[in-house]
């Protein structure tokens, strides 16, 4: 696992998009992932590596696991379909809880989409609120806030 990099920039939107694309047809509308992946564009991606703590996992030469560190925000953690389920997302979890716990932050918080949700449950994150956001097409984005207390040990699966 490594911090990103600028220039890491357009391989990071391929793996996102296509892991939505893979873990979110048949979950959400397609007008909601339309705008999952406006949210995660190149300039918002790009100033998340320079302000924030952006970690990426590599196999080989191919990227395939990311996740950052915004203050207290964990934010677009993804993990290539074929990778999950294997342990990967819970390190990048737990490399942002490290870098969260060094920096003092007692609370992280982060959105979960209907697809994350039992992992967040599953690393100790507790809903706060389930949040709708009205999309095109009348359609809805349905998603929650979560939070985790912030102690040096990270929770009751580690
Ligand atoms: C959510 C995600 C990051 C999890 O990564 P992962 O590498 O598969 O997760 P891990 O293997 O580290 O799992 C950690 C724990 O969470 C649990 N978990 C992971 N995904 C789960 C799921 N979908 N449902 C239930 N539990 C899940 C695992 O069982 C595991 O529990 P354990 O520690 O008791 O074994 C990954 O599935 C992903 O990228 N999903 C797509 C995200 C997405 O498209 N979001 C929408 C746009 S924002």
């Amino acid at each position: 696992m490594r911090a990103a990099k600028p220039e890491d920039v357009e391989e990071l939107k391929k793996l996102i998009y296509e892991t939505i694309d893979s873990c979110c047809s048949g979950v959400y509308p397609c007008e909601a992932i339309d705008y999952f992946k406006e949210y995660r564009n190149t300039q918002n991606i790009l100033n998340d590596i320079l302000k924030g703590h952006c970690l990426i996992l590599t196999c080989g030469r191919e990227l395939i696991g990311t996740g950052t560190l915004l203050s207290s925000n964990a934010r677009r953690i993804f993990v290539n379909p074929l990778y999950q389920k294997m342990g990967l997302g819970k390190r990048i979890m737990r490399g942002l809880e490290e870098k969260a716990i060094k920096e003092k932050v007692r609370i992280m918080d982060l959105d979960a989409s209907l697809v994350a949700y039992s992992f967040y449950r599953a690393l100790g994150y507790q809903t706060q609120s389930e949040e709708i956001i009205q999309v095109k097409n009348g359609q809805n984005l349905r998603y929650y806030k979560m939070v985790k207390k912030m102690v040096k040990n990270l929770g009751p699966r580690n």
